[in-house]
């Protein structure tokens, strides 16, 4: 496909604006452009189809299946839209007077209570703006706590399964703590034994996700949460995975007391290309003084932004929040409404179809019933036949799939982890199980069809890493501007 550059005919036009007839500006002479701007030149028509054929190379949900595990890129409810576009939400001001906007702040108020419900803790705070940003804020917040107890300099580090999701590791360093590992045993769960060795009064915490990144349900959380709290640690659950517990199980009385929730996951929200997000915390009472200002509260039937709380950690965000995500997730949530914990089970149930059809092809290095995700492995594939789990991801492509997350988690060799969420049929699911499965048997019968797919893309295999290192992304004219 040609760039629009390479369309660019000098002397077309999309459109014309008739002569303002207005007074040249008194922009000062030094600030004025000497030339204009150098911007392609087509006829309207050819500008719509140049960007309508852009995007049909883009891959979504709206396009075909995103199993893509420990993303849950579930389908996004129309209906949505329709809320997050209604005149009273979109064209708020972030600088909107309180008594202009109580619909807002009673949203944003009832959303917090309802996350906390979900969870079984008792306050939220919306600000952070992405699972990440809410991990470290959680994080901030145990710094936060353990130094108004004067504990902060005894207890350094945080503890977190081999099989973490990289961002874990990454936000423990950020809020200043040092990281321990911890093994997970046979069965996916943490090595408890090794677990004890590692916690002790330098200890602030642990961070987990559970079901973890291998979809496995942690078969010993109440035993690990005791080994915590009687050192006098917290407990920090990452919620991207919260998909498998909604209505089920609640990282409150599991004995967790900080939490990150990703509404973009959990509760819908188009985040494939990147954005927008949210990633709201939720905390145990102890914990409530010091969370983000400004807090929303009510007062009587009112609404408010709070922010006289002394013993706050501060903003983490600009304004309130990302408002949008929050109106689409609390549309969400209330469509489903107490049948929020079917929504789990459909998710768990549609992921256990899929690895009961797909566990004879590929190798399971974990054997027990998942919850939303799972992980295979493709090492009985490279063994026999030099077929790797990129290859696999690539070959999907062909099928009209989006490969699924690979090579994570870690302790995986060749890891293909695979989430289908509650959105998908049973038609798609199977229809996925056969491109899976016939992939498989490629591998025995046709290595190079594998090795060179994707074969029906604009693009075949790139660079990644050429691609990260040295990112391309400006046009170069054949000419140089002019001085
Ligand atoms: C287990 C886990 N934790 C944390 C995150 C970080 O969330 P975000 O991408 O919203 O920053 C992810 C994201 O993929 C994840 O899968």
């Amino acid at each position: 496909m040609k760039l629009i550059y390479e369309k660019s005919q000098a002397g077309r036009r999309g459109g014309a604006l008739p002569d303002p007839g207005l007074e040249p500006g008194t922009v000062p002479e030094h600030l004025r452009r000497a030339e204009p701007p150098r911007l392609p030149e087509l006829a309207e028509p050819e500008i719509v189809r140049h960007f309508t054929e852009l995007s049909s190379n883009n891959f979504g949900i709206d396009s075909g299946f995103y199993p893509l595990g420990s993303c849950t890129m579930k389908y996004n409810p129309r209906v949505n839209e329709r809320v997050v576009g209604l005149p009273g939400f979109r064209d708020l001001h972030p600088h909107q007077e309180e008594e202009d906007c109580q619909g807002a702040l009673e949203l944003m108020w009832r959303l917090q209570e309802i996350l906390a419900e979900v969870v079984g803790l008792d306050a939220v705070t919306l600000q952070p703006a992405a699972g990440s940003q809410g991990e470290l804020t959680g994080l901030t917040l145990m710094r936060a706590y353990f130094a108004d107890r004067g504990e902060l300099d005894q207890r350094r580090e945080i503890v977190i399964p081999d099989t973490a999701h990289g961002t874990n590791p990454a936000s423990v360093t950020m809020a200043g703590f040092d990281l321990v590992k911890v093994k997970v045993d046979a069965r996916g769960n943490i090595d408890v034994e090794d677990l004890r060795s590692k916690v002790g009064p330098q200890t602030s915490g642990l961070m987990l996700t559970n079901p973890s990144t291998l979809g496995l349900f942690e078969e010993n959380i109440e035993q690990i949460a005791d080994i915590f709290h009687d050192a006098g640690a917290l407990l920090y659950y990452d919620g991207a995975n919260l998909n498998a517990v909604c209505g089920i199980s609640r990282p409150g009385d599991m004995g967790f007391d900080i939490l990150h929730f990703n509404l973009h996951k959990t509760f819908s929200q188009p985040h494939g290309g990147g954005g927008p997000g949210a990633g709201p915390v939720a905390v145990r009472a102890v914990l409530e003084p010091f969370l983000p200002v400004p807090v929303v509260v009510r007062d009587g039937d009112r609404y408010r932004l709070e922010s006289d709380r002394p013993k706050s950690i501060g903003r983490v965000r600009g304004f309130a929040g990302p408002f949008g995500v929050f109106v689409r997730a609390y549309a969400f949530i209330r469509m489903w409404g107490p049948g929020l914990k079917e929504m789990s089970e459909i998710a768990v149930l549609n992921a256990n179809y899929l690895l009961a059809r797909l566990r004879g092809h590929y190798d399971l290095p974990y054997d027990r019933l998942c919850m939303h995700e799972f992980v295979l492995s493709a090492r009985n594939l490279k063994r026999e036949h030099g077929a790797t789990a990129l290859d696999v991801a690539k070959r999907l492509m062909d099928h009209n799939f989006h490969p699924p997350t690979i090579y994570f988690p870690l302790v995986v060799p060749e890891a293909l982890m695979i989430e289908p969420t509650e959105t998908e049929q049973r038609e798609t699911l199977d229809a996925f199980c056969d491109a899976m499965i016939s992939i498989a048997k490629e591998a025995e019968t046709d290595i190079e069809a594998l090795r060179q797919a994707p074969h029906r893309r604009s693009v075949s295999r790139l660079d990644e890493a050429l691609a990260a290192k040295r990112m391309h992304v400006r046009h170069t004219f054949e000419e140089p501007a002019r001085a």
